[in-house]
């Protein structure tokens, strides 16, 4: 029989790489944490109409890209393609916004799927870290929100990303502006496809990469010139925080998003060292979905950055993070009696909060020595029976290659005070 692989367009996360990815998550949740945002956590698959109803549709996530599964007892179920849905229904069904402290402010980070063609930064199981404000109209938590993210990519050392930044508009604005974008491109040359799109959502047309769709889309009434005046001044305002914040960004009037929720505020933050897939997050105000998934009226605003673009664009940086060695103290015994005796000391170490491993196995010293050298750990405690004898352990220290003889007695506190 041949072994199994991982299914297409996905990927294990194996170490030494996997403390990156740990490390990633780590720093894009830093400045939520430090912000008044709260952890949850929600289920890996929900009600498919909660998407179907929330993201859309019409869209591709919607239409195309959902992994859906009916249950044995006949319930339709979707493994979730995005976070923000889930994280509104966990809100509201838990009625976070009646505890009277607005917006109720949310970080979370998983797994989410999607079915897409796999290639590269573009995989059918993939990570998020995400933010959600929920419950409050304000320029300044849009501002926050961009603000947050921009800090976590440069707390990593990232420097060649952008932010682009839109509007779409609200209830009483875009619709207008729909109107007579589907005016303008029914008048044009376009595929089949393309031309049901301007009935279910034109506004995707403009984000079309072809060429020759492009050329023709020169003219196209364009949102910014429909926007109404409290659109307007709300956008104005947002731009203002983030440039008093010194947050650079670009006006993007064509960025649309490739979910049906957003409403006024749009970004984007886009990688230049990733290729096709060079969005390493997104987000923006999605102020209708509550009353979407039956909910009141709870405008929000939120983001997600992919965990693994976002390791994709240190690489494309060249940027090393600085992980500590996971382990600072590795115990080799040599012989049945110093394995008791150590393994002993290795206990007690790690409860003491010294990271601590065991060469295990039996190996000899040479063996031993390289995987103590392999576990990148400062200092090495080796033992045999004539040190024993005299109640001492070897401690090497691996970066001076200097070996001392201490009491066995006394070695934990030995090795805590010099790692202190
Ligand atoms: P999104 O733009 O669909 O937004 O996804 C956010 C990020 O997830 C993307 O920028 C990308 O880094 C990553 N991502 C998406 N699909 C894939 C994939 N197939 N492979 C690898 N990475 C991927 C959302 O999901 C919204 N829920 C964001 C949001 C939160 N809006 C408001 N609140």
């Amino acid at each position: 029989m041949s072994t199994f692989q991982a299914p297409k367009g996905t990927y294990d996360l194996l170490p030494p790489k996997s403390a990156k990815f740990l490390a990633v998550r780590e720093a894009i949740a830093a400045p939520l944490k430090n912000s008044g945002y709260s952890y949850i956590e929600t289920p890996g698959f929900e009600n498919v109409e909660l998407f179907s109803r929330g993201v859309g549709e019409s869209t591709d996530i919607v239409s195309k890209e959902m992994y859906v599964f009916e249950t044995r007892g006949g319930t339709k179920l979707a493994l979730r393609p995005e976070g923000t849905a889930s994280v509104l229904r966990a809100a509201l069904e838990a009625n976070l916004h009646k505890a009277g402290n607005l917006p109720v402010k949310l970080w979370y980070a998983g797994s989410y799927y999607r079915y897409e063609r796999p290639q590269a930064g573009r995989y059918r199981h993939f990570s998020q870290v995400g933010a959600e404000a929920i419950g409050a109209e304000d320029p300044a938590l849009d501002a926050e929100m961009i603000i947050l993210a921009d800090q976590a990519y440069r707390s990593l050392g990232l420097r060649e990303f952008r932010i682009l930044l839109n509007s779409l508009g609200d209830k009483e604005c875009r619709p207008v502006y729909r109107d007579a974008l589907q005016g303008f491109l029914r008048g044009l040359e376009l595929d089949e496809e393309t031309r049901r799109r301007i009935d279910i959502n034109p506004l995707r047309v403009l984000d079309d990469k072809r060429a020759e769709v492009q050329k023709q889309l020169v003219g196209a009434p364009m949102l910014r010139d429909y926007l109404c005046d409290a659109c307007k001044a709300y956008h104005e305002e947002v731009r203002e925080l983030l440039t008093g914040a010194g947050v650079a960004f670009e006006d993007d009037e064509k960025l649309v998003r490739g979910l049906d929720y957003y409403t006024r505020t749009t970004f984007e933050f886009v990688h230049d060292g990733l290729g096709s897939q060079s969005a390493v997050g997104g987000g923006g105000r999605y102020d209708g979905l509550s009353e979407m998934i039956g909910g009141p009226a709870l405008p929000s605003v939120g983001w997600a950055l992919g965990v693994d673009r976002t390791v994709l664009a240190l690489e494309a940086e060249g940027i090393e993070l600085d992980l500590p060695s996971t382990t600072s103290v590795y115990a080799v015994p040599l012989g049945e009696e110093a394995r008791r005796v150590l393994f002993g000391v290795v206990t007690e170490l790690r409860k003491a909060g010294v990271a601590a491993d065991f060469s295990y196995g039996g190996k000899g010293l040479k063996g031993a020595m390289k995987n103590a050298n392999r576990s990148g750990a400062r200092y090495t405690i080796v033992a045999g029976e004539r040190d024993l004898a005299e109640g001492l352990v070897q401690l090497k220290d691996m970066e001076s290659g200097e070996q001392t003889a201490i009491a066995l007695a006394e070695v934990v506190a030995a090795v805590a005070a010099r790692l202190a």
